[in-house]
């Protein structure tokens, strides 16, 4: 049976007929689509390129105040010292080696000859009740203005999880979750008295992107996630600002990517842009990584799964490759 178009427009007209509301209903869908769409997009461009961040002049810039960075070594958060110190504040840099720190305290009289620093020795895994003491008497004296909690460990490459060893699974936790709530809490409370000051928490994709393979990592940085935005809620009213910070790769030791390109900054472009878009709860700093997100939001969860599960296959594969090459050459 043929059916040409003129008699097929005329059946669907004839059925529209008989659900009156039919033609008005999807005319409402659409527009309410729309403008769901339309003001989704000014919001991305709102709080991603126009919105204005808060001054770091508020937390007590070139007054006395200073910034404590946990991770302060390498990487992103040797980065925020640095920058930190370059906008006036004086700065305590924690981590596990002291050459290291040392190095970064050199780097720092460069460029912000004027602020004061202090360095200080921890391991974040496996700090004893005396260690956590002597941090809370270096802090007693100082007021806090800034709290960066940048120091997390990841997987040494892509395990699954029942292949993942005690130790690496300890030390993910305890660094990442505990040694992070156990800083804030011994910073927090002075902050809430003097009613002012900014906690940033380095979180990952990882946290809102289960992630095979990385999966206590990403359930780490989804911890940190939650816990950071229920922070934001319980202390905006207070005067602090806590803001989790999102962010794709950055190159830097743990992502194991030494060159940058549009989407992986240096940690040195990726800190500028931290720093000139603060604003309390979940931000995406970086203007690509930004991108990404919104990409990853609009795709459905399973295909985002498979994509990053079959990523990080790959990265195990070549990761094994690289270790065999090694071991031959010894
Ligand atoms: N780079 C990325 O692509 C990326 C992506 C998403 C999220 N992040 C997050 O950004 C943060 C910084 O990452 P990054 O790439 O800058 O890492 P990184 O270059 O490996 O630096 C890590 C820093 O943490 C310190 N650290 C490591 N384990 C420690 C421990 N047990 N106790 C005390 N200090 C310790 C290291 O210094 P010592 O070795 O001297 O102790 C170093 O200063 C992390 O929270 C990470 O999860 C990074």
């Amino acid at each position: 049976m043929t059916l040409s178009l003129g008699s097929l427009l005329s059946s669907v007209q004839a059925q529209m007929d008989a659900i009156p509301y039919l033609p008005f209903g999807l005319q409402v869908f659409g527009a309410l689509s729309l403008a769901t769409a339309i003001s989704g997009t000014l919001s991305f461009v709102f709080s991603n390129f126009v919105r204005p961040g808060i001054s770091l002049k508020k937390f007590g810039a070139s007054k006395g105040a200073w910034a404590v960075v946990t991770g302060a070594s390498d990487g992103i958060g040797r980065e925020f010292a640095i920058q930190l110190a370059r906008a006036g504040f004086n700065v305590l840099l924690a981590a596990r080696n002291q050459a290291k720190l040392d190095a970064v305290v050199a780097d720092i009289a460069k460029v912000a000859s004027a602020v004061q620093t202090k360095t200080f020795v921890i391991d974040f895994a496996s700090a004893d009740d005396a260690k956590w003491e002597a941090l809370l008497g270096e802090l007693k004296p100082i007021e806090v203005g800034v709290l960066v909690n940048c120091v997390g460990v990841s997987h040494e490459f892509p395990t699954d999880f029942v292949d993942t060893s005690e130790e690496e699974l300890n030390t993910i936790v305890g660094v990442n979750v505990s040694a992070t709530l156990r800083v804030t809490s011994l910073i927090a409370p002075a902050m809430v008295s003097r009613k002012k000051g900014l906690i940033l928490n380095m979180g990952s994709f990882a946290g809102a992107s289960p992630t095979p393979m990385l999966a206590v990592y990403s359930g780490s940085k989804a911890f940190l996630r939650t816990w950071s935005d229920a922070l934001s809620a319980e202390l905006t009213p207070k005067g602090i600002t806590v803001e989790h910070v999102n962010t794709y790769f950055v190159t830097s030791a743990m992502s194991k990517i030494r060159r940058p390109s549009l989407f992986i900054p240096t940690p040195k472009a990726f800190v500028r842009s931290v720093l000139a878009k603060l604003a309390p709860g979940t931000v995406t700093p970086y203007w690509s990584h930004a991108l990404v997100g919104a990409a990853m939001a609009l795709a459905p969860p399973q295909a985002v799964l498979g994509y990053v599960h079959s990523l990080q296959k790959d990265t195990r594969r070549r990761a094994l490759a690289k270790r065999a090459r090694l071991a031959k050459q010894e």
